[in-house]
């Protein structure tokens, strides 16, 4: 988006998390909520980013890395004195700045792309993002003229009576003029009930000087939930659950339950496979059509699956590669292979992929049989069409189309127990 910065506000400690680390860094699924926000606001299309950071910086930074710029703010004196932070960045810019909060992960690209795009063609000054809530308490509140139009925002601290009974909230995220803006910071004054410079006075100080102000009302109030213990991040893990799950249902995904099976960001399924109960699948991974997996089920970073693969119950993957029509039924660990077509995974098969120093790559070939209970010592390569004994361990390279046998061989002692009870 040609003329758009973005501020990430995201230097506050979070003390309801009752933690050591600043709530910035706590994670959903395996993502930080600031870094959340900052791959949202990539995806909709604003590269140019500044996040103000404080508390912790360096756990923000590290969790973020350098595709954002960085302004400090050094005391928490409210989010008007935040956003002052990063005026550097924005003192010779025209255009558009929209400002969101590192703790408010689900917001969508949708939303953002909504608030600049009407900021833009209406020539507003200021857009806000609003929402209703049946139990408005905690936010501020929406004050609007005669006319219906956005006239200030009063925090619940220091709203009266009357205006606590207002359900249209301030949802905390704005689109402004970067030049009324910092016009605007200039007069912002620490006189409330919390001493802080807030952001939204800089509505009322617009209004006032007769600058068009407009607000878009949210679709989903979900996407502007923030986190403020860790009560909220469970609610809004399984939030962001239930939209991921959503999405691969729609894409003909079959999810038998949909409470229990967790997806991470990024993975791709092809349609008709089928998730049974309690499966988990992380980042990174993608998946065919027709395969099945679950119950119990444990998909891990990187796995590449391609069409009618079957991972069963209790078995556990990770970067790992396998071919079509190739099954993993139960109770394996496959870690670090490349595993071909229409190839039999015996139960409880583990690929002994660490040695305590290095993981190493285990490789499969197509029309493998692998007996139950096999020992895989990685780097080990077993070529097409071989078959391995149940109860091996293997840790050398097996040939194509042999059969590899690697156990003791059993001995029967006679009579045994008389013979010990004598
Ligand atoms: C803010 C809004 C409120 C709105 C609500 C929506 C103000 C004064 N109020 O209230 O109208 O309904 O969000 O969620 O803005 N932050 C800093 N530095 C500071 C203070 C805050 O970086 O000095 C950051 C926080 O880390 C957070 C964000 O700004 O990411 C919002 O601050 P928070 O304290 O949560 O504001 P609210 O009281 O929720
Ligand atoms: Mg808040």
């Amino acid at each position: 988006m040609e003329n758009v910065i973005a501020l990430i506000l995201a230097a506050g400690k979070g003390t309801r998390m009752k933690s050591h680390k600043t709530k910035m860094v706590h994670k959903i699924f395996d993502k930080e909520l600031v870094k959340r926000v900052v791959d949202t606001t990539l995806e909709s299309g604003i590269n140019d980013i500044v996040v103000i950071a404080g508390y912790q910086k360096e756990l923000v930074e590290e969790a973020i890395g350098d595709k954002v710029k960085y302004a400090y703010q050094e005391e928490m004196l409210g989010t008007g004195h935040a956003v002052m932070q990063a005026r550097d960045y924005l003192e010779n810019k025209n255009g558009k700045v929209i400002i969101l909060c590192g703790d408010v992960p689900l917001i969508s690209k949708e939303t953002i792309i909504n608030m600049v795009n009407q900021c833009q063609q209406n020539n507003e000054y200021a857009t806000v993002l609003t929402a209703n809530y049946d139990n408005p308490s905690g936010y501020g509140r929406i004050i609007r003229d005669k006319s219906g139009r956005l006239k200030e925002i009063i925090e619940e601290k220091d709203a009266k009576e009357e205006q606590k009974k207002i359900k249209e909230i301030n949802a905390g995220v704005y689109c402004f003029d970067i030049k009324s803006l910092l016009t605007a910071l200039e007069s912002i004054k620490p006189n409330n009930n919390q001493n802080e410079y807030y952001l939204p006075d800089a509505i009322k100080i617009m209004n006032d000087n007769n600058l068009k102000i407009g607000t878009v009302t949210v679709n989903d109030n979900t996407e502007i939930l923030g986190v403020n213990n860790k009560k909220d991040l469970e609610l809004l893990t399984n939030i962001l659950k239930r939209r991921i799950n959503n999405r691969h249902m729609q894409n003909g995904v079959i999810i038998e339950n949909a409470e229990t099976t967790y997806i991470y960001d990024d993975v791709k399924i092809g349609e008709d496979t089928i998730i049974h109960p309690n499966t988990i699948i992380k980042s990174g991974t993608i998946i065919g059509k027709n395969c099945e997996l679950g119950p119990n089920a444990y998909i891990r970073e990187n796995c590449l699956l391609e069409d009618n693969v079957k991972i069963g119950s209790f078995t556990e993957i990770k970067n790992t590669q396998i071919g079509h029509n190739t099954k993993v039924p139960h109770l394996s660990y496959l870690g670090d292979a490349i595993v071909g077509s229409n190839t039999n995974i015996g139960c409880g098969t583990i690929t002994c992929n660490y040695d305590g120093l290095n993981k190493n790559k285990t490789i499969i070939g197509n029309n493998c049989f692998i007996g139950s209970n096999v020992n895989l010592i990685a780097p080990v390569t077993i070529s097409d069409n071989v078959t391995i004994a149940a109860g091996s361990t293997i840790t050398d390279d097996v040939p194509r189309d042999d059969l590899a046998i690697a156990r003791a061989r059993q001995v029967n002692k006679e009579h045994y127990k008389k013979d010990v009870t004598n």
